[in-house]
C-alpha cells in the first residue's frame, strides 16, 4: 500500500514522458499528500501521483476540491528545484496554471486565461485549480508538489456543491471529454517544456499576455478580513500581482483570492 492509497491500476493508458515516474492510483484521499509523503521519503524530481478517484481533494486555503471518477483529471506532480530554480520559486505557482493554458490552446483550440494566482479559466468560469505546497527540513526547501484538478466532463463536481466561482469543463466548451490519462500526458509533455522556460525573462511578459481580468476592479481578499477593491496591474518577475486601490495607491500582493462581486463569498 502506497502511504494510505487504496488500490494500484496497473492498465496504462499513456505513454509516460521521459523524467516522469507514475503513480496509477485508484482511489486517494489527496494526490498531494501522498506525494508530499513520498517526497518526503527521498522520491525523485518528475514523481507523479495520479488517482481515478480522490475522495478528500484539498483546495486552496483549506477548502475542498470536489472531483468525480472518470470525469476529472486529479495529479500531483513532485518538483526538486535546482539552484537556479530555488530563487524563482514564485514563479512555480504559474507553472501549472500556464501548462494548462497551453495545453487548452494548442489541442482544443481554447482560450484558457490565469486567474491569478492559482485557476484556469474559459470564458470566465473555471475549469483547472492548482494547489502549490511545499515540503521544508527548517530554512531548507526539500520539494514543491504541483497538485492539479481539471474537469473534464460536465459531471466532474456534484451539482449539490456549492461552488465560489462559476464551473466549466472541457466537455461543455468542446463538446467532448478527453480521458484523464490522455490529458495528463499531454500536460506533462508541456509542463516540461514550460519548466525550461520558466527561468527566461521572456516568461512573465508572456503570462502577463495571458492573465485574466487584467485592467479590470476586482474584490481582493488577502485573509486580513477585509476585502478590498482593486485594480488588476501585471505579475511581477517574482510572481507577485502589482494591484492599484481605488485611491490610486499601488501595492504587490503574494497571496489572496480575487472575485467579480463586491463581497469575498
Ligand atoms: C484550488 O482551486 O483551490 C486548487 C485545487 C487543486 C486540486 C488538486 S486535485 C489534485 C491535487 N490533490 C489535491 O488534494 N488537490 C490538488
Amino acid at each position: 500500500m502506497l502511504f494510505g492509497a487504496k488500490k494500484f491500476c496497473f492498465l496504462i493508458a499513456m505513454q509516460v514522458p521521459p523524467g516522469f515516474t507514475l503513480h496509477i492510483l485508484e482511489e486517494a484521499g489527496s494526490t498531494n499528500d501522498i506525494c508530499l509523503a513520498l517526497a518526503d521519503a527521498g522520491a525523485p524530481d518528475g514523481t507523479v501521483v495520479f488517482a481515478h478517484h480522490q475522495t478528500a481533494g484539498k483546495g486552496r486555503q483549506g477548502r475542498k476540491w470536489f472531483s468525480r471518477p472518470g470525469s476529472s483529471l486529479t495529479f500531483s506532480l513532485l518538483l526538486r528545484l535546482s539552484i537556479d530554480e530555488l530563487g524563482l520559486l514564485s514563479r512555480f505557482s504559474l507553472l501549472g496554471c500556464s501548462a494548462m493554458v497551453d495545453v487548452l490552446a494548442q489541442y482544443y483550440q481554447l482560450q484558457g486565461l490565469i486567474k491569478w494566482p492559482n485557476d484556469v479559466i474559459v470564458h470566465g468560469k473555471k475549469i483547472c485549480g492548482v494547489l502549490m505546497e511545499a515540503l521544508w527540513q527548517g530554512r531548507a526547501l526539500q520539494a514543491v508538489i504541483l497538485g492539479m484538478g481539471v474537469n473534464l466532463a460536465r459531471d466532474a463536481y456534484p451539482p449539490d456543491v456549492n461552488l465560489r466561482y462559476p464551473a466549466t469543463s472541457i466537455e461543455s466548451e468542446v463538446g467532448f471529454a478527453p480521458q484523464p490519462l490522455e490529458l495528463l500526458e499531454k500536460l506533462l509533455i508541456m509542463l516540461d517544456q514550460t519548466r525550461k522556460n520558466l527561468v527566461t525573462d521572456d516568461f512573465m511578459h508572456a503570462k502577463n499576455a495571458q492573465l485574466a481580468i487584467r485592467g479590470e476592479w476586482v474584490t481582493l481578499d488577502e485573509n486580513t478580513g477585509e476585502p478590498r477593491r482593486v485594480r488588476l496591474l501585471e505579475i511581477d518577475q517574482d510572481g507577485g500581482l502589482w494591484v492599484e486601490a481605488e485611491d490610486g495607491t499601488r501595492s504587490k500582493v503574494y497571496a489572496g483570492e480575487l472575485s467579480n462581486g463586491s463581497s469575498s463569498s
